[in-house]
């Protein structure tokens, strides 16, 4: 039989002789590397061609199969090249743990629709938990109604049973972004019966999201879910969660597994207020202590403290508190607020002053009402004086 070995062996001789001749005639260190990359090109090739002309088999290793689930184990192969013509549609697939069997002791028996199409080398096979051993390594058998009928020793995959699904991946796996920035969130959990795939949902739902099924390199699938979305102050430290739930194929209650991240959000300071003490309107020339607070990450640095006169702003203080006093004239503040990402401010706070003048009013009304008054009361007892005096005459 001719192997891949011998094939190889051949053309590298070959090569070497003719590298030999070549050499003398070639002049330039230039050609000298063109001739070894088109001998390193046809090794390749060739090697190439002579390993895909052998019985091979290629599947995953290894599959975790949700308990009361389906499993499709992804399987391709290849015959030798004086099979090919056997490949027809008589071949039949068989499946067992062992390395020696045939299609009477095989353990799995998948009918035409739980595999894939054999006469394309496509030996992908469907199998609900009921049919499979507790936990074993299969192997496939190929049979056709021909000299084909071979197991495939090269390669077996490894099923065993998991009764709680795996934690779908979250990428990437920690968020520290400043407001604004667009996020994009990957979850994706393994589908090991890619018919009934997961259902990925998030939580809190931030954005759009998409849903798709992908294939790994050992075209095993997994079912993947992006959201976007714009990070704001509000997502700070507030959980986001994945969770993939996963339905049984046997009837017994679904299973879900959750993976979440907590968000670091910066941002620059948010929700600006200034608080004062004593609340209420306040006497003229009284004094006050204003407070300015906002939410900001990190944390505020740098308060500052303005008073608006008109047009005009007039710094007068840092700090968080400032103690001022106020005056008829002089009752309008605000605060900014500053950390690394910016500064911002308050809205304006007006305070209410209750005037002194008020009580200046009330005397000078009671002085004229009394002035008002003193004839009304002086003029009768005048009155009654004069007639006491002429009675006496
Ligand atoms: C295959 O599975 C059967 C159980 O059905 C077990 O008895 C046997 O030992 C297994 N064979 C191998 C080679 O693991
Ligand atoms: C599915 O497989 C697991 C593990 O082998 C087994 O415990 C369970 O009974 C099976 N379920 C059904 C419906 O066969
Ligand atoms: C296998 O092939 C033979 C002859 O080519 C035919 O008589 C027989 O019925 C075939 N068997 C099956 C199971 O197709
Ligand atoms: C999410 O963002 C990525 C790029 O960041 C983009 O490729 C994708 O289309 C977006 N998906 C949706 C649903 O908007
Ligand atoms: C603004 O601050 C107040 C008091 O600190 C708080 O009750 C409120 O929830 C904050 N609003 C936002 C949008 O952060
Ligand atoms: C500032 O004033 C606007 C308009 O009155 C109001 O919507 C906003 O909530 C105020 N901001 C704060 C931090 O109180
Ligand atoms: C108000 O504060 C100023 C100093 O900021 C002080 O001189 C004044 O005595 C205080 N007035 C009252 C009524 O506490």
């Amino acid at each position: 039989m001719f192997t891949a070995h011998s094939v190889v062996q051949d053309v590298l001789w070959r090569s070497w002789s003719e590298k030999k001749v070549l050499l003398l005639t070639a002049t330039s260190g230039k050609s000298i590397y063109l001739i070894l990359t088109l001998i390193l090109l046809c090794y390749f090739l060739f090697l190439h061609r002579a390993l895909c002309e052998t019985f091979n088999i290629n599947m995953p290793q290894n599959i975790n199969v949700v308990s009361g689930s389906c499993v499709i184990i992804p399987c391709f192969f290849d015959v030798e090249r004086n099979h090919k013509n056997n490949l027809d549609d008589s071949c039949k697939a068989y499946w067992s743990n062992s390395t020696s069997f045939n299609s009477k002791n095989a353990k799995l028996k998948p009918t035409k629709e739980m595999t894939g199409d054999l006469t394309k080398k496509d030996c992908t096979t469907t199998f609900n938990n009921a049919s499979l051993l507790q936990r074993s390594k299969y192997y496939f058998r190929l049979e056709c109604n021909n000299s084909l009928k071979y197991i495939f020793t090269q390669a077996g995959v490894d099923i065993s049973f998991i009764d709680d699904p795996p934690s779908p991946t979250l990428t990437p796996s920690t968020l520290e972004v400043e407001e604004g920035a667009s996020v994009s969130l990957t979850c994706s959990a393994p589908a090991p019966c890619w018919s009934h795939p997961p259902a990925l949902t998030w939580s809190p739902n931030l954005g759009q999201s998409q849903e798709t099924l992908q294939e790994n390199q050992d075209k095993t699938k997994v079912r993947t879910s992006v959201m976007n979305f714009t990070a704001s102050h509000l997502h700070h430290g507030n959980k986001i969660s994945c969770t993939a739930v996963y339905q049984k194929q046997d009837g017994s209650p679904d299973v879900t597994a959750e993976t979440s991240l907590t968000p670091d959000i910066s941002n620059s300071p948010k929700n600006i207020t200034v608080s004062v003490s004593p609340s209420g309107p306040v006497p003229d020339n009284s004094n006050v202590s204003l407070t300015c607070s906002s939410n900001a990450n990190p944390a505020v640095r740098n308060y500052m403290w303005y008073r608006a006169d008109g047009d005009q702003e007039t710094l007068i203080g840092t700090g968080t508190s400032l103690n001022i006093q106020v005056f008829r004239n002089r009752r309008t503040f605000f605060c900014k607020a500053e950390n690394k990402l910016g500064v911002e401010r308050s809205n304006v706070t007006q305070l209410e002053i209750h005037s002194n003048c008020h009580k200046h009013l009330l005397i000078i009304k009671c002085m004229i009402i009394s002035i008002w008054l003193l004839p009304i009361l002086v003029i009768p007892m005048e009155a009654v004086r004069v007639h006491s005096f002429t009675h006496r005459f």
